[in-house]
């Protein structure tokens, strides 16, 4: 009854948006972050959010799940474990009404002023850990991403690649002794390793729009290599990329 209640009020958001066709007149730049647990996406993004700020550009940083109220909500709920017996395909479904409001209270807005926003983690992360991993149709995922984004694709996502027994001793350190994993952390060794392959998959299925970072060098190599890409792709010119 619960469970039934739930996708319901999940459903109902979609519906609302498909019967409300959200017209896009964005003229700020979209950038995401994914990969794995403890790939530093979260340190990448603030790196290049100052770098795009030296370089005089309004440039704003928010993440997924979250990002707006309703969305954060959404996040305590899923990461605590408390869906996870709705299943993957009960989850997507929160991740997604988490991320239509994100899109309407912040990103399309942000973006309609002119801003370049930076994503920590977006609808690939719901293509690989609930569509690949939890073993999702790929038409499901597909209808889902269609109606949810309605049409905002990022520009360019960086993909943070790393072996996932590194990206696992990562965020075990940072969360420090004694703190509980979160719902996906506390997944097998094996599950993250599947995950990793999901997200290569995605960048080579999509190469236009994704890079693929080797995330096991040094911090500033890293970003030098994440701006020089973003230089690139929207042709700016900075002294290191002239
Ligand atoms: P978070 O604490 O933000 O971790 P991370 O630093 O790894 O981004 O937790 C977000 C978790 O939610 C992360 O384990 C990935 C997962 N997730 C999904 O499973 N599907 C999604 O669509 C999104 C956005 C995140």
């Amino acid at each position: 009854m619960r469970r039934l209640s739930l996708v319901s009020i999940c459903f109902g958001s979609w519906c609302r948006k498909v019967n409300n066709v959200r017209t896009l007149t964005k003229t700020g730049h979209f950038i995401t972050f994914e990969g794995g647990e403890g790939t530093g996406k979260s340190t990448q993004i603030k790196l290049l959010l100052n770098n795009l700020v030296r370089m005089g550009l309004n440039a704003v940083q928010t993440r997924e799940p979250g990002g707006s109220l309703g969305a954060e909500a959404v996040r305590h709920v899923i990461l605590s474990g408390a869906a996870r017996h709705l299943g993957p395909a009960g989850e997507a479904l929160l991740f997604s009404a988490a991320r239509i409001d994100h899109i309407d209270q912040f990103i399309r807005p942000k973006l309609e002023q002119g801003n370049w926003v930076l994503c920590d983690r977006f609808a690939d992360s719901t293509r690989a850990y609930q569509g690949v991993l939890g073993n999702l149709d790929a038409r499901l995922i597909q209808s889902l991403e269609k109606v949810t984004l309605a049409g905002l694709y990022p520009d360019l996502t960086f993909i943070l690649d790393l072996p996932a027994e590194t990206g696992l001793e990562r965020a075990h350190k940072r969360r420090g002794a004694g703190a509980h994993a979160d719902r996906f952390e506390a997944e097998s060794l094996d599950f993250h390793r599947a995950l990793r392959l999901a997200f290569l998959d995605i960048a080579s299925s999509e190469p236009s729009r994704c890079r693929v970072i080797d995330a096991g060098r040094d911090i500033s190599t890293i970003s030098d290599e994440i701006l020089y890409h973003v230089c690139q792709r929207f042709h700016l010119a900075t002294e290191a990329n002239p």
